[in-house]
């Protein structure tokens, strides 16, 4: 059965095609390169022994969207992870992440509508519920006011989604939100590359004790937390990939209990940044040099997920530790530097 991963030579997308190509899916990947290296289909052949299908195509062309489904009529379901996803560059330029984040996803819709069936994973986040007012966060916490263009195209997304399935019934969808994701696949061959200065803690952690950077800003430690610091729960890619191909294929084996279905992806844990940089510590004996600094605007103190819907629904759940996670993210860094 082939299936469309859309951004699939970015970060999530690449480890969910090796999990896909590893339960027997056969993998189409369209990708724009704006994120991504083409190199990284190496990668996913060197742990698979398959090299996908690639179309270098930009998801904003609705006339190039609808020649790749004409040319791939076979496609049965869509795991959608291509989107702009900086949200400090989603503040700056609005309209560029409402044109990439929405008309993509509309385009492919406009597609998947006219087939007999479709199945449709799409990638959203945490970030739908803001400062949750309960934590662990269940799929039934509140959506608040999003705090940039970037959180605000995923919760538009999810109502176009939601929309779509209420309306067709051939259209089968799950909005998947991601807590934190991190670290690389076990193999070393696929990980995280992100363009420019880091966004995320994980790769300015990986990248400050590579010595790339000279040093690793905490963000505020008057928190109301055990330490002071944001807490987050942070998911192994890995772990989060092997929750994709188990969404897809509940909704392909016909078990989804609607057709539009929400669930969380995250350890059930939350981790503070001091702690997640004394991990990293243990696991690397790299000692990382910090300071910390103001607090950042827009950062929620704690949000780490209620996964009992994902465990009991889906029959998902995470295995590995932040502690694995924070290795294989090491390690990755390394190979990427040429560090020994
Ligand atoms: N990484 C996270 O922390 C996180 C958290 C929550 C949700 N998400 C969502 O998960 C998805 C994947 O995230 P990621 O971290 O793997 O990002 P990524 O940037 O590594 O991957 C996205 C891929 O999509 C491609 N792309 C972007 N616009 C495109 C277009 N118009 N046409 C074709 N390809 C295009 C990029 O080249 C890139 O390879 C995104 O939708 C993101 O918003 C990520």
């Amino acid at each position: 059965m082939k299936i469309l991963v859309t951004g699939g030579l970015g970060f999530i997308g690449s480890h969910t095609v090796v999990e896909l190509q590893n339960a027997g899916y056969e993998v189409v990947i369209i990708d724009d390169l704006s994120n991504a290296s083409e190199s990284v289909l190496d990668g996913i052949e060197a742990i698979t022994s398959t090299r996908p299908e690639f179309e270098k195509l930009d998801l904003r062309d609705r006339n190039a969207v609808s020649a790749f489904f004409k040319k791939h009529a076979d496609v049965e379901g869509v795991i959608h992870f291509a989107a702009s996803k900086a949200v400090g560059e989603s503040v700056h330029k609005p309209l560029l992440y409402y044109e990439n984040n929405l008309n993509s996803l509309i385009y492919l819709l406009q597609e998947l509508v006219e087939k007999n069936e479709a199945s449709f994973i799409f990638s959203s986040s945490c970030t739908v519920y803001g400062q949750a007012d309960e934590l662990p966060i269940t799929e039934s916490a509140p959506v608040k006011p999003a705090e940039s263009p970037y959180g605000n195209t995923k919760q538009i997304g999810e109502e176009i989604i939601r929309d779509t399935a209420h309306k067709y019934q051939n259209f089968k969808a799950i909005a998947l939100r991601y807590f934190n994701p991190i670290g690389a696949h076990e193999s070393v061959e696929i990980g995280e590359l992100p363009l420019g200065v880091p966004q995320n803690l994980v790769p300015f952690i990986t990248q400050t004790a590579a010595g790339l950077r000279q040093e690793l800003s905490v963000f505020g430690n008057d928190y109301p937390t055990r330490d002071g610091t944001c807490v987050r729960d942070y998911i192994h890619v890995v772990d989060l990939a092997q929750a994709h191909v188990m969404a897809l294929t509940r909704l392909i084996e016909g078990k989804n209990k609607s057709n539009y279905e929400v669930f969380n992806l995250g350890t059930g844990t939350g981790s503070t940044v001091l702690e997640v940089i004394e991990t990293f510590e243990k696991v690397s004996g790299v000692k990382l040099p910090y300071k910390i600094v103001d607090r950042r605007e827009g950062d929620v103190v704690a949000a780490y997920a209620d996964t009992e819907k994902a465990n009991n629904e889906l029959g998902w759940k995470s295995e590995l530790s932040l502690a694995d996670a924070l290795d294989s993210a090491w390690k990755w860094e390394k190979k990427v530097r040429g560090i020994q």
